[in-house]
């Protein structure tokens, strides 16, 4: 059975990044998969979140699923932190992990900045609760976008050193899905950093809040450089925004790089740009405005997400059940 486990932290801003590289390719997903995807709340909470904001970001990253086209019935939706077997496989997970494999990691440095003392524990040990999420449902697949691969090479060790330490096939190895012409969206205005939540320049990255002159706005002042547009793929090499804005017009239009260069090839950026404003007003204006619909609407919200806990919890239960038995805690 192919089974896909996804999620998104509930943190600031959702945006075209988490739109293209995770969540629209979820949409065509779920029809070949058994879909379980979720809200990681506990992840979230690795670095200080106001609990006002946590608990509106949680609706709002649910309603963003949602307005994409996640179908909740077809689809298990909920959110971490109502199911106790992600923290608690995390612990085990914990202990099966080495210090050497999390200090390679290069989010946690990344995210911890010059103050490793001052960063959070959970931080630290994020990758174990990622591992967990995933192993805690059998995930066979897991479709993210480029900066989660280290994490989930470090969930199939994990899995595999598990299997190994107590000599039973408990979990499978997680196979990464990173797919579509926007794995890693950059920054609109420095195409060697990736579009982020955390940027504090808000013209960095288009929300998924966004109306539609703002979205025009961003566009617009999107940094470029003075060239027309090439007509072949390796004419982006050295042009990091050029290509950045190539790729988030092929994703959102369902085809590749190559061939929307072989449309744009010699036009100005001034009127690709115009294109680009046309094609993501397009596509993210009804997704906005169904967010904001549901939103208006909490008490649906929370239905799908307690209706999808129930049934992960399902899922989960006989996992965990499986791995405290292949541990050896006494169940009385
Ligand atoms: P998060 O919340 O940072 O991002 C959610 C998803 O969006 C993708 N993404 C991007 N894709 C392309 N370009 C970008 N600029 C960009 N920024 C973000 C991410 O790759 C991700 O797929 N650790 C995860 C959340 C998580 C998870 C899991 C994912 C927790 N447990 C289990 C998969 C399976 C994270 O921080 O995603």
């Amino acid at each position: 059975m192919k089974r896909i486990f996804s999620g998104v932290q509930p943190t600031g801003n959702l945006h075209l990044g988490n739109y293209l590289g995770a969540i629209r390719n979820w949409v065509r997903l779920q029809r070949e998969y058994e879909s379980i995807f979720c809200v990681v709340d506990q992840h979230a909470i690795t670095q200080w979140q106001d609990p006002a904001d946590l608990t509106r970001t949680t609706r709002e990253v649910t309603a963003a699923f949602l307005a994409a086209g996640i179908d909740p019935e077809a689809c298990v939706i909920f959110h971490q932190s109502a199911v106790p077997g992600h923290a608690q496989l995390a612990w085990v997970l914990n202990c099966v992990v080495r210090m050497g494999w999390m200090n390679r990691m290069t989010q946690f440095k990344e995210k911890a900045g010059k103050h490793k003392e001052n960063a959070s524990v959970g931080l630290f040990a994020y990758p174990a609760l990622m591992a967990a999420d995933i192993l805690l449902y059998k995930a066979t697949h897991v479709p993210v976008g480029e900066d989660q691969k280290q994490h989930l090479e470090l969930t199939r060790d994990a899995a595999q050193k598990f299997n190994n330490d107590f000599g039973r096939e408990v979990f499978p190895l997680t196979e990464p899905l990173i797919l579509g012409a926007a794995t890693r969206v950059m920054s609109l205005r420095d195409g060697t950093r990736k579009m982020s939540k955390s940027d504090p320049s808000d013209f960095s990255r288009i929300n998924l809040t966004d109306d539609a002159d703002l979205i025009a706005q961003k566009i617009r002042k999107a940094k470029t450089d003075p060239e027309p547009l090439p007509s072949e793929i390796a004419g982006l090499e050295t042009r990091p925004e050029a290509a950045n804005l190539v790729g988030i017009y092929a994703a959102l239009s369902d085809t590749s790089p190559e061939a929307v260069l072989s449309e744009t090839g010699g036009w100005a950026f001034s009127q690709f740009k115009q294109a680009l404003t046309d094609l993501a007003v397009e596509t993210l204006g009804p997704m906005t405005a169904e967010m904001a619909r549901l939103l208006a609407h909490p008490d649906e919200v929370d239905a799908v997400l307690r209706r999808g806990a129930a049934r992960a919890q399902t899922i989960a239960g006989p996992v965990l059940d499986e791995v405290y038995e292949t541990v050896g805690f006494l169940r009385v």
